[in-house]
């Protein structure tokens, strides 16, 4: 079985809910102490194996690529000096993996930045989906993505979705699942619907931004019309594969952050401080 090489992120849309802060910086750029957003789900990728990159990005967002190339002004003032470290984790992600990239033009949903970076991606092996604004953490060293490769590893033959319990009053925030526990943590999905209201929601287990998906999925999502506020969702192509038993929910080991809220960005700041204090 191939392993999992590639990783796509969508990283188009405007971040509205952090303006002004998101009007010249991609809110993908924006930093949990020092480090930004997307550099914590690229080291997330790196450690499920992936060494392709592959970034859906948009107008505005060039910082991005700036930030995975090395600056070779910067490395030269500060070489010999003992801010050199500063440099050290970023330049050893950008030695070991490739970085490409695609814009999406228009924002259609989550399934049409997904559909946008076929180009980068291909049509022959499974790939990993991280929404960089779900912040994970995992004490034990395995990280949601790496847990999740493992699950795919053992049943190659479907999608992985990670998922979480959430209050039943904010299900509407999600894509929320319904299904049979094959396993321990491990859900044979039978039913999913985009941010359902609290009242229409076949479970709590809310899906996560994080996913492997079968290449298949292009083909799905180029059929897929728009659901849920008239965008394309990935959720509603998912739902055809798993009428076929092909997609499983993973409920993972570690904490979650919804960094796409200030208030969720303000507890992973504090979190990721008070541990590495
Ligand atoms: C997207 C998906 C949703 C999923 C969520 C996870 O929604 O459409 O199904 O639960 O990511 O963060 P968004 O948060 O982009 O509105």
């Amino acid at each position: 079985m191939p392993k999992l090489k590639k990783c796509l992120f969508p990283a188009a849309g405007y971040g509205t809910r952090f303006l002004p802060a998101t009007k010249a910086i991609p809110k993908e750029m924006l930093p949990v102490l020092t480090k930004p957003l997307l550099q914590y789900g690229v080291e997330e990728a790196l450690s499920a194996g992936c060494e392709v990159m592959a970034i859906v990005t948009g107008r505005g967002k060039r910082a991005i690529e700036d930030h995975f190339d090395i600056s070779y002004e910067l490395e030269h003032q500060i070489k010999g000096t003992s801010k050199e470290h500063y440099l050290t984790e970023i330049r050893s992600i950008i030695n070991s993996c490739t970085f490409t990239y695609t814009r999406q033009k228009e924002m259609k949903g989550l399934g049409h930045a997904i559909l946008t970076g076929e180009s980068l991606i291909g049509k022959e092996e499974s790939f990993a989906v991280v929404l960089a604004d779900d912040l994970c953490d995992n004490d034990e060293g395995k990280t949601v993505l790496y847990q999740m490769a493992e699950v795919h590893k053992r049943h190659p033959e479907c999608c992985v979705v990670a998922i979480e319990e959430v209050p039943k009053d904010e299900t509407d925030k999600y894509g929320v699942i319904a299904g049979e526990e094959i396993e321990e943590g491990l859900i044979k999905v039978s039913d999913m619907v985009e941010k359902p209201e609290p009242e229409n929601a076949p479970s709590c287990y809310a899906i996560i931004g994080r996913y492997i998906l079968l290449p298949e999925i292009f083909d799905i999502l180029e059929n897929t019309k728009p659901g849920k506020g008239g965008e394309i969702q990935i959720t509603d192509a998912l739902l055809e594969l798993a009428k076929e038993g092909k997609v499983l929910a993973y409920k993972f080991q570690g904490r979650r952050f919804d960094c796409g809220s200030v208030e969720g960005f303000v507890k992973a700041t504090n979190y990721f401080y008070e541990r590495e204090r």
